[in-house]
């Protein structure tokens, strides 16, 4: 049986990918949910990675780990350094299986998306930047790569600190009033569906770099109505405003999203449809 190893695996993403065929070791820096167990892994401790690696020699890695709060890595750019580009130097230094990447459509600077594999890449932010040196790295030290870039990760009922979707049904269930921007455009990818992708790529042994997303692209604001109506919130107390009246400390990329044909075409990957992921992720918070 292969072995499989996820860094970041207490995290949204890491949360949902099952990998039942596989003999899967959980890592990450503070393990946050005990439904697995963990071990304990920080990416920027060299020798920590290099002894992991070598006890438990994994034919894969998919390599979830980051820094993933944008602002934060504008306001921090060398831990975002630290952690998105040199823990994956520090994973690959070690290591000469399968390495599976997932990247961002951040890499992109949202002039003219949704964006295929071959358009030219152009991060504005430096969660962006440090996003596409981790895929440099990869393409430079792994003879064996998958680069697979997603975008607004999302997942309900999880009690991730990064979720999205969370935060939008707290509020609204408090009756709370929210301004979402109506110009950042994605197909937001649920992590269940991107979950089963990862262990389709591990299945096949793909190789080179996917775009992943739903099936089509939409702006947050509409997201967030989709989340209110699926779960008969009352979607007036959202409120559509733009990305300039947010002022966020990051630059945000505006038409972004992925074009995902190659993955399509490869795979017989079918884009899911949001409001129908919506749906499917209610259910499992009920059950
Ligand atoms: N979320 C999105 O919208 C999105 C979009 C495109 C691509 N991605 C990529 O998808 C991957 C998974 O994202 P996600 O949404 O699951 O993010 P997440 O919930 O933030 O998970 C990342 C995990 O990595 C952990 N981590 C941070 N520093 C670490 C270190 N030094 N060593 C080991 N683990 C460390 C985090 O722990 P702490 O929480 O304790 O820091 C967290 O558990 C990331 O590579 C991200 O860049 C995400």
């Amino acid at each position: 049986m292969k072995k499989v190893l996820i860094t970041g695996a207490s995290g949204q993403l890491g949360a949902s990918l099952q990998l039942n065929d596989y003999d899967v070791i959980r890592t990450d820096i503070i393990p946050q949910d005990d439904q697995y167990n963990f071990t304990i892994l920080d990416i920027t401790n060299e020798k920590q990675v290099k002894d992991l690696l070598e006890e438990e020699k994994p034919n894969v890695i998919v390599h979830l780990a980051a820094m993933t709060n944008v602002d934060g890595c504008e306001r921090n750019p060398e831990q975002a350094q630290l952690i998105n580009v040199q823990g994956t130097e520090n994973l690959l230094n070690y290591f000469d299986g399968k390495f599976i990447f997932i990247s961002s459509d951040y890499v992109f600077d949202g002039e003219g998306g949704p964006y295929s594999e071959e358009d030219d890449v152009n991060p504005i932010n430096v969660y962006g930047k440090t996003k596409l040196e981790g895929e440099a790295n990869v393409r430079r030290l792994s003879n064996d790569w998958v680069i697979l870039r997603t975008n607004v990760v999302w997942n309900i009922g999880g009690n991730f600190k990064a979720s999205f979707a969370d935060w939008v049904v707290d509020e609204l269930q408090n009756n709370r009033h929210i301004r979402i921007v109506a110009d950042q455009w994605n197909n937001p990818a649920w992590t269940v569906d991107l979950g089963n992708v990862i262990e389709s790529l591990i299945e096949h042994d793909a190789k080179g770099l996917y775009h992943h997303g739903s099936s089509h692209v939409i702006n947050r604001y509409d997201f967030a109505c989709m989340i209110a109506n699926v779960y008969e919130l009352n979607s007036s107390l959202i409120e559509p405003i733009t990305t300039k009246e947010l002022n966020q400390t990051a630059q945000r990329p505006l038409k972004c999203g992925l074009i995902t044909k190659k993955l399509e075409n490869d795979f017989n990957f079918t884009p899911s449809k949001t409001e129908l992921d919506i749906k499917a992720a209610k259910i499992r918070t009920e059950l």
